[in-house]
């Protein structure tokens, strides 16, 4: 089969090495556009993420036979709307069924019809609306937490926990003001009670009718041990039995999973493609912070090392609508996922740096090394091209042991200023 794979980082490179790894036949792959280290396994493209008619064209001509989108901008884009009108196969929700993702408000408001447990909330369209909600305290007190959160995809900066009432002031100015994150992403906000709890993600496939659900991952967004300082895409992920328990997996599906689908069907949203639901577990029970529309980055690599089935068998039955006949198997173990980041990430990325060590790190057999932002010069060393370089990824039967092997390919790779976390996996 020919499948095409749009994006370019670390779970770009994961999904091309398990539509590669768990199929019996070969399939030619291709990714769009891709990195060097994906190069290394699939044919890339040079044509952006976002730049739909020429995917299509270019998935036409190739006669691609199945297409799996990597990120939620290509799919905000209307990507997958354009590949159905042209017939091409293609896994990852309409624009419209997208909005869970790309409009917080959109995906508040339709939790609310549905009855799915989420922070309670306010929709504000403009700063003074915004302010005037703040006043009202209808979360608490002027002095409780509260989370303001702009409306449209900001690559992860878009939301603020404020602590008291002049902090959510200030992002209210930030977001909405100043530009924090571009006029049109928080033309308005969400504001909404702040929870407190252990963050999990639970990710699916859908063809809008049945479901597969993946090993609940967990990752760690700030950049620093300890959770301290910025927010980044993702410095780490697991996936472990601790993630979440027997008896929370199981509410969270009654409860979130079901009628998440049960919502999507009601008002004909055509969703086929990948649920990630962001939960927190409150005292109160699971609460969904977030949905997004596709894999996490880096949770698909930590996720994707413990597939058995045959990733392509599954999204191609999503893609057609025939979920139901497909499987999902995975091993009965645990993973991990260590990203390493370069100087500056993630305020100011430095590139160019030359990597040593990536050779003697893949020698485990065991472990994956995904490229998230490198390339090669001209005399095919590897040299950083990013913020996030590399995701070293391994399973065990036990999450340490999982860590353990991470931790040992990471410690052979070196670059000026390369970083990363050492308390991936630690709960805080
Ligand atoms: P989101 O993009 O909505 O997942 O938000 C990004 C991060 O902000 C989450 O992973 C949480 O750590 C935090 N967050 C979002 N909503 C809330 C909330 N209602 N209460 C506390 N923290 C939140
Ligand atoms: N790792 C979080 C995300 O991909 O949204």
């Amino acid at each position: 089969m020919k499948i095409l794979v749009v994006g370019s980082g670390g779970r770009e490179h994961a999904l091309c090495w398990s539509l590669a790894q768990t199929s019996d036949t070969r399939h030619t792959i291709f990714c769009t556009p891709g990195n060097d280290g994906i190069a290394q396994i699939a044919r890339t493209v040079a044509l952006g993420a976002t730049d739909v008619k020429s995917l299509a064209r270019f998935a036409e001509d190739e006669r691609i036979e199945l297409t799996v989108v990597g990120g939620e901008a290509s799919l905000a884009a209307g990507l997958a709307d354009e590949f159905a009108a042209r017939g091409l196969a293609v896994a990852g929700p309409n624009a419209r069924a997208a909005q869970l993702e790309s409009s917080k408000a959109f995906a508040k408001d339709f939790m609310a019809r549905h009855g799915i447990p989420t922070a309670r909330y306010r929709v504000a369209e403009g700063a003074n609306d915004a302010r005037e909600i703040l006043r009202r305290g209808e979360f608490g007190d002027g002095e409780a937490p509260v989370v303001v959160k702009a409306d449209g995809l900001a690559a992860g900066k878009g939301v603020v926990v404020a602590r008291d009432r002049a902090e959510a002031e200030g992002a209210i100015s930030e977001l909405m003001e100043e530009g924090k994150v571009g006029d049109e992403a928080a033309r308005r906000v969400v504001i909404e009670e702040a929870l407190t709890g252990r963050e999990a993600s639970l990710l699916f496939w859908t063809d809008g009718k049945d479901y597969l659900l993946m090993p609940p991952a967990r990752d760690h967004k700030r950049v620093g041990e300890g959770d301290a300082g910025a927010n980044t895409g993702g410095m780490g992920a697991i996936t472990s039995p601790d993630v979440l328990d027997a008896e929370t997996h199981a509410r969270c599906v009654r409860e979130i999973v079901e009628p998440t689908l049960a919502g999507l069907d009601a008002e004909r949203l055509d969703f086929r493609g990948v649920v990630f639901v962001g939960l927190m577990l409150t005292p109160d029970g699971a609460r969904v912070l977030e949905y997004n529309v596709r894999f996490g980055d880096p949770e698909a690599q930590a996720i994707l090392v413990r597939l058995r089935s045959d990733l392509c068998a599954i999204f191609y039955s999503v893609a057609r609508g025939r979920l139901g006949e497909a499987r999902a198997d995975w091993t009965d173990d645990s993973s991990a996922c260590v990203v390493l980041a370069s100087r500056g990430y993630p305020e100011k990325p430095v590139t160019g740096d030359s990597i040593a060590g990536l050779d003697a790190a893949s020698a485990d057999p065991r472990v994956q090394i995904f490229h998230a932002g490198t390339k090669r010069d001209a005399g095919g060393a590897w040299l950083t091209a990013g913020g996030r370089v590399l995701g070293v990824t391994s399973t065990g039967a036990t999450l340490g042991e999982a860590l353990a092997r991470c931790y040992a390919a990471a410690s052979r790779i070196s670059w000026e200023g390369m970083h990363y976390r050492r308390d991936i996996g630690k709960f805080l």
